[in-house]
């Protein structure tokens, strides 16, 4: 997607493959800067500090990351230890246990001179196949859009169709396009008059700096908002549909997501307003059913939640990104990452291979006849 009319992915191997670059969203919006990752130290160390983000994107890089770890000693102990490493970083998104197994499974039966070769081949394909992913994604995501300018009477060119959406399932959170905003891009780029609400989404603000910024980038119209508007916006009429990202689908539907978002879809079901997950293959676990009990919910930093990261205006044009404490020096802070909502309150998934219901036949069948 693209940045000052430059076309970007937030992943790219550097020429030789001695290292994999990736766009610092730890500095976004703030500054664009990019980051080159040689071992895969530093990958488990980029992944954990949230230099890159999203499931799809976590998934990928850390393939990368397995490829340098294999590239500076392939025998059996470094591979199983850098799985071990990358797998630690974040327990939730499971694209990140997909991606390596799927390299493990290239890798583990070949010669120790053919390992790193072999990998960098899998991360590229994994990469690659995000990326057709999710504009496919787009592609039946746009359709839904579509059929709501349909059937709402009063669409005009003054009154645009509005999605809200949660934390960032954009481009930065894959390789390209994204999950939850390739629908919201398709529909802008086949001349649908399209507004999003953003979901600043606390602690981290994915929302107010990331979404905002791709969707600023791109040109389209949009609107931060505090986590808590969503509610009282949808009960105004302001919201046509939620469209979310997922870290991780159950065989059943049940949808993980960034915290926030089962609130969203309550307030969906009270307001009659459908709640969307878009998502590829690689987010659904077709290990677990339940979702509440089975998905391990990532705890972070309770500093996330105490402390805010902005940028200073010092004045005489200069600038600073700092982090600023907004709560009383003793008080404590608890910082669950993720939630579940539960698949009965999701009106569809939105997947690659066209449209579920949000439920183990309704994945199944998909799946299924797609195959
Ligand atoms: O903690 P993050 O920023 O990695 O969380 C990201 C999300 O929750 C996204 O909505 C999800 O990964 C879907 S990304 C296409």
């Amino acid at each position: 997607m693209n940045i000052d009319g430059r076309a970007w992915r937030t992943i790219w191997l550097e020429e030789g493959g001695g290292a994999v670059s990736v766009i610092d969203q730890t500095q976004l919006p703030h500054e664009f800067s990019i980051c080159s990752l040689r071992s895969c130290e530093e990958v488990v160390d980029a992944i954990r500090r949230m230099v890159v983000r999203g499931a799809p994107l976590i998934g990928v890089t850390a393939a990368y990351g397995l490829m340098l770890a294999l590239r500076k000693n392939p025998s059996d102990s470094s591979l199983t230890n850098a799985i071990a490493a990358l797998n630690a970083t974040r327990p939730t998104a499971v694209n990140l246990r997909w991606a390596l197994e799927r390299v493990f499974r290239k890798v583990s039966s070949l010669d120790y001179s053919e390992r790193a070769d072999v990998a960098k081949e899998e991360a590229f394909l994994i990469a690659e196949e995000d990326v057709a992913m999710c504009q496919a994604i787009g592609e039946n995501g746009l359709e839904l859009i579509q059929k709501l300018a349909i059937n709402r009477s009063d669409y005009c060119a003054s009154d645009p169709i509005n999605i809200l959406t949660h934390c960032n399932a954009g481009w930065l959170a894959t390789v390209d396009w994204g999950t939850a905003l390739a629908p919201i891009y398709k529909a802008f780029r086949a001349g649908l008059n399209i507004h999003v609400w953003v979901d600043e989404t606390r602690p981290r603000n994915q929302g107010s700096s990331l979404t905002a910024y791709e969707l600023a980038c791109e040109g389209v119209p949009h609107t931060v908002i505090a986590d808590n508007a969503g509610g009282y916006l949808m009960q105004k009429g302001q919201v046509d549909a939620v469209i979310v990202g997922a870290d991780r689908v159950t065989a059943t539907g049940d949808v993980c997501n960034k915290i926030g978002t089962y609130l969203k879809a309550l307030a969906c079901f009270d307001n009659g307003v459908p709640f969307y997950v878009a998502l590829p293959s690689s987010t659904i676990d077709w290990s677990i059913g339940n979702g509440l009990q089975e998905i391990p919910i990532e705890v972070r930093s309770p500093m996330e939640v105490t402390h805010v990261n902005g940028i200073y205006q010092k004045g005489s044009g200069s600038s600073e990104i700092v982090n600023v404490q907004v709560c009383p020096d003793r008080t404590t802070a608890f910082n669950p990452a993720f939630d579940i909502t539960p698949a009965r309150l999701v009106a569809a998934l939105i997947t690659e291979k066209g449209v579920a219901n949000a439920s183990k036949d309704g994945l199944e069948e998909l799946y299924t006849l797609a195959k």
